[in-house]
């Protein structure tokens, strides 16, 4: 067994529910019911052992986690564990009271997503007509309390030509952050594939767009940026390295290397009902599964990117190659690589493809205060 060092950050996501249905959802096609969820005093033990075992970080995530009502008391119960909170949110949920009382708690950070610069492109990639609105206000809320507040944009073929708004907004809004993330394809979003991938073209001007005002804006923003995965030559280091630097909690209690873990079918996963979260990180099946190096097949295992990239992304290996052990399709040694670019374009030329949403599109309820 690999040897294993504590996790950085945990992924709680506390909830699969959500207002938005944005068709690039990564949350998996099978989503945890409300009545499985975790109650609060198990998501706080979870938060302690988390702390125990080494977690600096614990993002606060969903589906909306605003949808959960005891949100409030859950980021008491983390910061008493000692762990910095970052609530990552569409806004939608939030009121100015309610934000309030998430600063009293004691939340430090929050990560607002922008689906869009404007009403119109935000509104429809959410599927939920005044949202962008209610984000906008929601964001005025956060600057006033003082969060510091990480922008996270999602862009594709549809909306990439915002990109240099996007990064005008966080200055405006005063973001110490924003994350740059060209879609990914995983669980919903595979189905989106044709109306979501961008072209050749576009991913080279993001890019460019990206490095131009990461030096115009330093010592003002960072911008982390994740490239056009599909139009790359070499794959991301996913997760930092499958059992490495993080882990992500479900609603229903399953504990998973990466959030997409499982669209692997021959892996099982932990529960925190059932064991401490130590015991799953160093000993589960799942985590050891693809941890360090010594699983690789070639070419992986004889490539001196073996321990920058570690071999890419399991469940990408797996969506597309049909093996999770499979050196991810994305790189230029793979023998996928050449058939991935060809799809590639073929999905970028497919104009005029519709969005497929989780749930039908809805409307944002009036602000209650
Ligand atoms: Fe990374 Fe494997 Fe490609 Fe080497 S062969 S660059 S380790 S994915
Ligand atoms: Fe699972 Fe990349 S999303 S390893």
């Amino acid at each position: 067994m690999t040897t294993a060092r504590p996790p950085i950050a945990m992924l709680a996501e506390l909830t699969h529910r959500c207002p938005l249905s944005c068709p690039y959802c990564s949350n998996p096609i099978e989503m945890a019911r409300q009545e499985t969820e975790l109650a609060t005093q198990d998501w706080a033990r979870v938060f302690a052992e988390a702390a125990d075992l080494g977690v600096l970080q614990l993002h606060l995530s969903g589906g909306e986690p605003a949808t959960r009502r005891d949100l409030e008391t859950l980021v008491r119960a983390a910061r008493e564990a000692g762990l910095y909170t970052n609530l990552i949110t569409s806004g939608i949920g939030l009121t100015e009271r309610r934000l309030d009382a998430l600063d009293q708690a004691g939340l430090d950070h929050v990560q607002l997503s922008l689906q869009g610069t404007t009403p119109e492109m935000a509104d429809e990639i959410g599927g939920y007509r005044g949202g962008f609105k209610r984000k906008m206000q929601v964001a005025e809320w956060i600057g006033a309390i003082g969060f510091p507040l990480t922008l996270n944009a999602v862009l594709h073929r549809r909306n990439l030509h915002q990109l240099p708004r996007a990064i005008e907004m966080a200055v405006e809004m005063g973001a110490r952050r924003i994350e740059v993330a060209t879609v990914q394809f995983h669980g919903w979003a595979l189905k989106n594939r044709d109306a979501l991938m961008p072209t050749r073209e576009q991913a080279a001007e993001a890019t460019r767009i990206v490095q131009e005002a990461r030096l115009r804006l330093k010592g003002t923003l960072v911008i982390d940026y994740v490239p056009a995965d599909y139009h790359s030559d070499y794959p991301k280091r996913c997760m930092g390295g499958w059992g490495s630097t993080g882990l992500n909690v479900t609603p229903d209690g399953q504990v998973l290397p990466c959030h997409a873990a499982q669209t692997i079918p021959h892996l099982s996963f932990d529960n925190v009902r059932d064991k401490p979260l130590s015991e799953i990180w160093y000993e589960g099946a799942a985590f050891n599964a693809y941890r360090g190096t010594d699983w690789m097949p070639e070419p992986c295992a004889s490539c001196e990117r073996k321990t920058v990239d570690f071999g890419g992304c399991r469940c990408q290996a797996m969506a597309l190659a049909g093996d999770p052990a499979a050196t991810d399709p994305v790189c230029i040694k793979s023998p996928h690589h050449v058939d991935l670019q060809a799809r590639a374009e073929a999905h970028a030329a497919a104009d005029g493809a519709a969005l497929v949403y989780r749930a039908a599109p809805g409307k944002a309820p009036e602000p209650a205060e």
